[in-house]
């Protein structure tokens, strides 16, 4: 490839890719979170996704910092030096002759960044000077007692420091002025950017907030959030909650940042009154999208981890299993367990109501709701573990005892003669199978959850589920239907699991429905994650996410997204709201549920980080432009053209069962219900709205003319 050498620096950079473009300009980006290598929650999301489209547009340039935990570098991070002529591994060897552990590698995602992780242990004796600098320059106390405040300092101040000498390293290496960003993520890795600024080091920076902490806490506290936002005396507050010193790095990160954002408007609104700033761009979060080259991949893999749930329920109700698996559906929800910001409150209220819905109804259905919210337990529990070990041996007796019987009737057929009853199952094959059917003769109640929660009595999903009498009995039963059954899974799915052998991924593709009425989520991963694998899902207008779809997608229910109403209707109007699209889904039939998950996957362009990274670029262009006035930003026009764009109402058939009939063009020409038609019919709706979707992007047609 040829280079040109032209007069302005913005010429030559056409001609060069990405990543080459960051390090012609000595562009240097430091991202700084938590989370880097490191599972929480939503923000690991963050970074692990967004990966991708950071080293390819930054190379390496981009390099991830966080804390070293040692149990997920083992499992996620190759150790590797820098090479010695960079300047990162002059920063790294100052830090380790201070006497800090520092290791560095890359990150086993894809895009494979560059991390550097801090071991905060090796240096905590240090932490009374780093909290006397804080205290000195900020006057910010942090109290003894709080650790997980005390670890914020020792990580915010090992990255400052770590920062600042590489300002100082990378100016020995070349002769143009360093353009360092670094982008703190929350309040635990603000410390850091407080210091830089007060040191006043040339970086320029950005601070992120993934929610406020005054917001989670007051709205887990049963507050009347939205309606009160700007009445809140915040310090007063911060103070009642114990956290005022935690308010006060997240406050300080917050105006001390050269450029600030959110991930939702809603958010947004929420820290202009909690935090007295409003950010300045909103980042929404995206995903990495794997496109399959098959169009209706999806479809068939939702098939297979169905079949692996199955097996579950089967395990799991082992002497109650009285349903029909074909005419079962699975609902979930899942999140870090903050039973009232994630709304697991009235979805355990809106599971009793939609069993009576079925009943009333008399709907041939049954619904099993899965809620996965890590708690304290103290492992699996036997019963949980007995129901698969004799399903599984009943299984293995049945291959057994039917292979044997295969080859008998082989033997016997050979010799030109028709097998006789009793020489197809023998004595002693029946004497087998009626061990194996005593075995799964259970006294009690298929359990509710699957591991033993050790603070059972006080547990809240659990006194819910008690409260609302949601035991998986069979008193409900009506032609040996149950309509409704609930497992609570206390732990994170992974595919070591013994239970499910499925990961969180495969898990949501092998369910129907994913709900989430959270009521503090300033974006919420879950639903998007079941909307890129075309899993339908219910979210709320309190959350990031749902505001998002609503404002892009014309009709976002069409999609398979339910936007249940928590900000302008009593709670009861938002648990009957819930329940009734619970029930509106538990009615649509199979064919009608596949060409909902086809609509629902097709909004995944709409959250690849592809599109959305565009918001991460110019908040770094900004930043950069504030520390040096001279950085050319072209971000900016390249905002004003992808302007925002809406999904238009599908063409196709809309999925309430009522009107679907008449006009599903599908049906009434060829009145066909076969799935191979459902997928011509929906390849070509594909099509269709793909165009769609292509001139809705033109700056000339955007919302108001769709
Ligand atoms: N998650 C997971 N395993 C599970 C359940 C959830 O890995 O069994 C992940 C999920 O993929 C999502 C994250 O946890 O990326 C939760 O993020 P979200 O933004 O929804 O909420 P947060 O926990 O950050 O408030
Ligand atoms: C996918 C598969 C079909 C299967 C269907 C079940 O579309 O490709 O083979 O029949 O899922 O859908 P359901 O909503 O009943 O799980
Ligand atoms: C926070 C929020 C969550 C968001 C995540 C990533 O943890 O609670 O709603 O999705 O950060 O931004």
């Amino acid at each position: 490839r040829r280079f040109y050498r032209v007069d302005s620096n913005y010429d030559l950079l056409r001609y060069l890719d990405r990543g080459e473009v960051a390090a012609y300009q000595n562009r240097w980006t430091f991202e700084v979170s938590w989370e880097v290598a490191n599972k929480v929650g939503g923000i690991y999301t963050v970074l692990k996704s967004k990966a991708l489209i950071s080293t390819e547009e930054l190379g390496n340039q981009y390099i991830l910092l966080g804390p070293y935990k040692e149990h997920s570098v083992r499992t996620e991070v190759e150790n590797l030096d820098f090479p010695e002529d960079s300047p990162l591994h002059k920063a790294v060897s100052v830090m380790r002759e201070r006497g800090h552990k520092v290791y560095t590698g890359t990150w086993l995602v894809e895009g494979n960044p560059q991390v550097i992780l801090f071991d905060i242990g090796s240096v905590s004796y240090k932490l009374h000077e780093f909290k006397h600098d804080l205290w000195s320059k900020a006057n910010i106390g942090i109290p003894h007692l709080d650790i997980e405040a005390n670890d914020a300092v020792i990580f915010g101040y090992q990255i400052a420091q770590f920062i600042n000498e590489f300002e100082r390293a990378v100016k020995e290496f070349s002769e143009l002025t360093p353009r360092i960003v670094a982008h703190f993520h929350e309040w635990q890795a603000g410390v850091g950017l407080i210091f830089l600024r007060m040191w006043g080091v040339q970086v320029a920076t950005i601070f992120t907030t993934h929610a406020t902490l005054l917001g989670r806490y007051l709205c887990a506290g049963n507050t009347d959030f939205y309606n009160n936002l700007n009445r809140f005396n915040v310090d007063e507050e911060a103070g009642k909650r114990q956290i005022y010193h935690r308010y006060c790095l997240e406050r300080a990160a917050s105006h001390f940042a050269h450029i600030f954002t959110t991930v939702s408007e809603i958010t947004s609104y929420e820290a202009e009154n909690l935090l007295k700033r409003k950010p300045d761009i909103v980042t929404p979060n995206g995903l990495n999208i794997v496109k399959f080259s098959a169009l209706h991949e999806f479809q068939n893999l939702h098939a297979t981890s169905k079949e692996k749930i199955h097996e579950f329920v089967r395990g799991h109700f082992y002497g109650h299993y009285n349903f029909d698996l074909e005419k079962t559906l699975y609902f979930f929800t899942a999140g870090r367990y903050e039973f009232i910001n994630k709304g697991a409150d009235i979805f355990i209220e809106s599971l009793a109501r939609l069993n009576h819905y079925i009943k009333a109804g008399g709907l041939d259905m049954t619904v099993v709701a899965f809620l996965i919210f890590p708690a304290k337990t103290n492992n699996f529990n036997v019963e949980s573990l007995r129901g698969h070990a004799v399903t599984k041996s009943l299984r293995d007796a049945l291959n057994d005892i039917q292979h044997n019987m295969n080859k008998r009737m082989y033997e016997i057929c050979l010799r030109g003669r028709m097998p006789e009853s009793d020489e197809l199952l023998l004595k002693e094959d029946k004497v087998r199978i009626k061990r194996c059917l005593y075995a799964l003769q259970r006294n009690d109640l298929p359990p509710i959850t699957t591991h033993n929660v050790i603070d059972d009595w006080s547990d809240p999903i659990l006194n819910s589920i008690r409260r609302c009498h949601l035991f998986n009995t069979i008193h409900d039963r009506v032609k040996s239907t149950r309509y409704l059954q609930i497992v609570f899974h206390p732990e994170f799915l992974n595919s070591t699991n013994p239970l499910f052998g499925l990961d969180y991924e495969d898990f949501i593709r092998g369910c129907h429905l994913g709900v989430f009425p959270s009521y503090y989520e300033p974006w919420g991963y879950t639903p998007a994650e079941c909307t890129i694998m075309g899993i339908p899902s219910i979210t709320t207008n309190l959350s990031g996410f749902g505001c998002f779809m609503q404002e892009h997608i014309a009709d976002p229910m069409s999609y398979g997204i339910y936007v249940v109403d928590r900000r302008f209707i009593s709670l009861e109007d938002s648990v009957r709201q819930l329940s009734q699209y619970m029930f509106d889904f538990t009615r649509l039939s199979r064919r009608q549920r596949i060409i909902q998950r086809n609509r629902t996957e097709r909004l995944s362009d709409l959250l690849d980080w592809k599109n959305l990274g565009l918001f991460y670029r110019l908040a770094r262009a900004k930043a950069l432009q504030k520390v040096f006035p001279d950085f050319i930003m072209d971000e900016e026009a390249e905002m004003d053209r992808s302007k925002r764009f809406r999904y238009p109402r599908p063409y196709s058939e809309p999925p309430s069962p009522g009107s679907s009939r008449l006009t599903t063009p599908g049906t009434s020409v060829r009145g066909s219900d076969t799935e191979d038609s459902i997928d011509d019919e929906t390849e070509n709706m594909y099509r269709t709205d793909k165009e769609m979707i292509t001139l809705c992007k033109e700056p000339s047609l955007t919302d108001e003319n769709n």
